[in-house]
């Protein structure tokens, strides 16, 4: 059967694609507008699969606090359209959002499971948590599927906004040393982990909320450094609180995610940051 992809040309639109072969349909933002009704409408008319994985987003973090109206458009009110139109069919829909919705909890130190209260930070995170309670109120046979810090060999051919790897390389070549914020503690996350770990999750049928990141912790300064590493590169990693790296949104302080239940589900756990780092970097 069939499975739809919105924001196939994006970082895991693009992966989730390629795993899914020809079972894959793919729907770009020329194909299928989240924030146009009628192009919404008009694909799920004529789709005759079981599932929808909405991988589209508005992923601008720092301009969205300037264009809050543009985020909600494609963050929530395109998501309640597209769990109207899936619940109208009784389609499963997976809607993808982020670590985000958390923040609020200022000196949190344990990873946040399913059950945790989220609190987001910024018009980014609000926008993303008011499209996930969209998804859970409308469309029963939902997966709501919370991850953090992407980064698909999609971004090389210029997918979305990039990716922290890949500007990692790009300045480690232009410098010696890089200053790189070392007080937001989260999971960056190899798409192609998360791509496997969402198509296994679909053949459960066990729908709800579920964290999917790569397994354990760091923070951005460690993770530069990690990656130059693995480069062979010998730029230098100087860690800097947030406050020395002012932003025009506020990011969360710790936003790891607890896999548990997921993991429980699918029945394997999630690579590590570490391990998943060095196949993107052997893999690009
Ligand atoms: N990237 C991260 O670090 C990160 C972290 C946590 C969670 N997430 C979530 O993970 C999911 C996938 O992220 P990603 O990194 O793969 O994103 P991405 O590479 O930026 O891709 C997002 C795709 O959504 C498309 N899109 C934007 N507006 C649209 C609209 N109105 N209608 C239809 N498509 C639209 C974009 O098309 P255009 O290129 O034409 O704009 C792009 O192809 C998103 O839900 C995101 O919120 C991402």
């Amino acid at each position: 059967m069939q499975i739809a992809v919105l924001g196939a040309a994006g970082q895991l639109g693009t992966e989730l694609c390629l795993q899914l072969g020809d079972r894959a349909l793919p729907w770009t933002r020329a194909d299928v507008d989240l924030t146009n009704p009628d192009s919404v409408r008009a694909a799920l008319t004529s789709f005759t699969g079981t599932c929808v994985i909405n991988a589209a987003a508005y992923n601008k973090v720092d301009i969205a606090e300037e264009e809050p109206q543009v985020a909600y458009a494609v963050n929530a009110l395109g998501p309640r359209l597209l769990a109207q139109e899936c619940a109208d069919r009784d389609l499963a829909l997976v809607h993808v959002s982020t670590d985000y919705v958390f923040g609020l909890e200022a000196d949190r130190t344990n990873p946040f499971t399913e059950l945790d209260a989220p609190g987001p930070v910024s018009c980014y995170g609000q926008s993303k948590l008011a499209g996930e309670y969209f998804v859970r109120s409308i469309c029963p046979r939902h997966f709501v599927v919370r991850t953090c810090g992407l980064y698909g060999l999609a971004a090389l051919q210029g997918a979305g906004k990039g990716n922290f790897v890949e500007t990692m390389l790009r300045l480690g070549n232009e410098r010696d040393e890089l200053r790189v914020v070392n007080d937001q503690h989260c999971t960056p996350t190899s798409v192609k982990d998360l791509a496997a770990a969402i198509l296994s999750l679909v053949e459960t049928e066990k729908y709800g909320l579920y964290h999917a990141v790569n397994s354990g912790a760091t923070t951005w300064a460690e993770f530069a450094a990690h990656i130059f590493d693995a480069a062979g590169m010998t730029t230098r990693v100087t860690g800097i609180p947030s406050s020395e790296y002012p932003t025009k949104a506020r990011r969360p302080g710790y936003s790891v995610l607890n896999c548990d239940k997921l993991e429980q589900t699918i029945g394997r756990p999630m690579p590590t940051w570490q391990d998943a780092l060095r196949e993107y970097l052997s893999s690009r």
